[in-house]
């Protein structure tokens, strides 16, 4: 079949025109995309293991002791919170606010309370849950195994 000179003109504009309209489609979508990405972004564990001598830490001799604690290009440069809930027994949860990523402040042990300084929000200490918003989800829990035989508290970020 041969195809007229007009009938390619209408056929090369169709296929122009489609295309010009997939990448429109395209290019209105991923902005979304990005900004979806970014308000649900939450930290990542790199498997990365530390170990924290906890006879270093006169805070975490007594229950409900609290220390917050840097690792330099971990947990998103957030310090952890690491909270004797008992003896062997260790919460260590990220300072990073899950309202708009403020780091919070340290535990206050007598409330048993963690507050963020920025827009007001409570969370547990004993376990990291919101006490009042505006945060909705609780501060990020992050694994850690202690060896009682050493003391040491190995926290996985
Ligand atoms: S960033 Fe913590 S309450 Fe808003």
């Amino acid at each position: 079949m041969e195809l007229s000179d007009s009938t390619l003109q209408r056929r090369h504009f169709l296929i122009q025109a489609g295309s010009l309209l997939g990448i429109g489609i395209a290019a209105a979508a991923i902005p979304g995309l990005i900004t979806s990405c970014q308000q649900n972004e939450s930290p990542v564990n790199t498997g990365v293991k530390k170990e924290v001598d906890i006879s270093q830490y006169p805070e975490l001799q007594n229950d409900f002791g609290a220390v917050k604690i840097s690792f330099t290009g971990l947990n998103e440069n957030m310090p952890v919170i690491i909270i004797r809930k008992s003896a062997g027994n260790f919460l260590v949860l990220s300072s990073k606010c899950t309202h708009e990523g403020c780091m919070v402040d340290d535990p206050d042990t007598s409330a048993k309370t963690i507050s963020c300084p920025c827009h007001g929000s409570k969370y547990s200490e004993l376990d990291g849950s919101v006490i009042n918003g505006p945060a909705q989800s609780s501060l990020k829990q992050i694994p850690s195994s202690f060896d009682t035989a050493t003391n040491i508290l190995t926290i996985t970020l």
